[in-house]
Parts: structure tokens; sequence; C-alpha cells
């Protein structure tokens, strides 16, 4: 894993534009993974700005998101494709129809999964995927004791996840306990992965995803087999971090060898 330690949010939402950046203007028909949650907010942002201000196109852009709420209609508020809208696809010259997001509504929630997996099958696999991590070390919805090998499937959350997500429901509105989502062994397949976590209250999963063993208890620890894994984070994310002055150290070495060959080398395909 490259681990990258930036001083605030800010830093990291345009380090993460910049890795996100490099690969469409490489790619322009790139295959996007992308996440909700706060995370990658400031990424979505940075883009909207380098879209808007840039020209940065994504008319040929295709997503595929990580999950999705099930018992709620897409058009809900709190929907992951209403949060994938309003955050980033409506002010980009996306075409919606390139944008995927699991379908949390079909009438037997089992076979959302595998028409999922079908999608992404055809469209090639994904790029570049962007992760966020749960405070449980959780990556998409796969929850502690995820199968490190699972597909898109249905997922029942954790008590502590749906209370971290409580937040974004009103008092006394009724709050999805199950989701679909990619499973650790879809995320294992994409090309090139980039996970942001920023806030102390991430140290802990942060830690045991970087320096823990490779675990069930922690599904985030499953990237550890994967070839091609940059994880920005802020200094509180990175605070339990035992080996921070060496990622620190590989940092500078490395910013120097972007000067000179990259972001060549960073582009998955
Ligand atoms: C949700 C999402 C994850 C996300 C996690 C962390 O559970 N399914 O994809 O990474 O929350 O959210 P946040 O970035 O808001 O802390």
């Amino acid at each position: 894993m490259e681990i990258i330690i930036l001083t605030n949010e800010e830093a990291v939402a345009k380090r993460s534009a910049d890795l996100v950046e490099a690969q469409i203007r490489t790619f322009p028909d790139t295959i996007l993974g992308l996440a909700t949650g706060s995370s990658p907010l400031g990424l979505y942002k940075e883009l909207v700005v380098r879209h808007q201000k840039h020209s940065l196109s994504f008319d040929q852009v295709r997503t595929f998101n990580l999950d999705e709420y099930v018992g709620i209609p897409a058009d809900h508020s709190q929907s992951y494709r209403t949060f994938m809208n309003e955050n980033l696809f409506d002010d980009l010259n996306i075409d919606k129809a390139n944008t995927h997001v699991p379908d949390g509504t079909m009438e037997n929630p089992m076979d959302a999964g595998p028409v999922f997996e079908k999608k992404i099958a055809e469209a090639g696999g994904i790029d570049l995927q962007v992760l966020g991590i749960g405070t449980d070390g959780h990556i998409g919805f796969n929850e502690p004791t995820s199968s490190i090998r699972s597909r898109t499937r249905l997922k029942t959350l954790t008590k502590q996840t749906v209370e971290d997500n409580s937040r974004f429901f009103e008092p006394g509105e009724f709050q999805p306990k199950l989701a679909i989502t990619m499973g650790i062994g879809t995320i294992l397949e994409t090309r090139r992965i980039l996970l942001i976590a920023t806030g102390e209250n991430k140290a802990e999963a942060v830690h045991d995803m970087i320096e823990g063993p490779i675990a069930a208890i922690c599904p985030a620890s499953a990237l550890q087999m994967h070839e091609r894994v940059t994880v920005i984070l802020d200094e509180a994310a990175a605070k339990n971090l035992k080996y921070q002055d060496y990622y620190r150290h590989v940092s500078e070495i490395q910013d120097e060898l972007v000067k000179k060959h990259r972001p060549s080398d960073w582009i998955a395909r």
C-alpha cells in the first residue's frame, strides 16, 4: 500500500482529485468505482471545480457505485443514488445512463448482486475504485466478518453502521438495515484503489487496515492483498499508525520521482 499523510481535509481532497483527474485525462473513457459517505465529498467538490473551470470532461466516463440501501426508493432523499446525483453527477457532463448504482428496489433483493456483477463485467471491469472506510473497518457495506472473496450481494448492516449513518435520517424516519454492496472479492478485482480517510474517529480502523493482520474482522485489511492501493489520510486519521515516519519518508522520495516520471505510472489500465 502507498500511504500519503497530509495536513488536512482540503489537502486530502486536492491530492485525491489530482489522481482521479490524471486517470481521466489519460483515459477519457475510464470506468470509475465510486463511494458515498462524507469521506469522498471533498474529492467530488474538487472534481466539479475541475470540470467547470478546467474542462475536465466526464462525457465518456462510466461509473459503478459500491452500494445502495434496500427498502427505500432510488429517489428517496437518503438513497445513495440521490447522494451521487446531488453531490457529483448533476454538476458534471456525465450521461446518467452511464452511472450505475446497485438496485435496492428489486422485489427479491437477492437478485440485485448478480445483475450488478454482470454489468461491471460487461463494462470490462473497474479501472479506479474510490473507497472510504467505516469506523469498524468496513468498505462498501462489507461489515466485519464478511468473506474476503464475497461478491455483490445483500448484506445486513451492523448496529454501529446504522448508528453512524443515522445522522443523515430524520428522527423517527425509517432507516434501512439492509443494503446491496459490492463484495470484498469484487473490490479486490478493481485495477487501482484510492481509499480516503479523515478524522480521528477513523484512526483505529485505519491502523487495523494498514498495520493489522489480514482478517475478516477488519474487512479493509483485505486491501493488503491488492497490488495497487493508495491510501490518502489527514493527520488525525493517521494518528495510530506505528510506521508514520516511514510513510512520510517514502512520500518525500516518491514526490521526487513524481516530478520526474509521473503521473503516467499512477494510471490504471
Ligand atoms: C457508509 C458507506 C461506506 C463509507 C462509510 C464511511 O457505510 N457504505 O462506503 O465508506 O459509510 O462513511 P463516512 O465517509 O461518512 O465516514
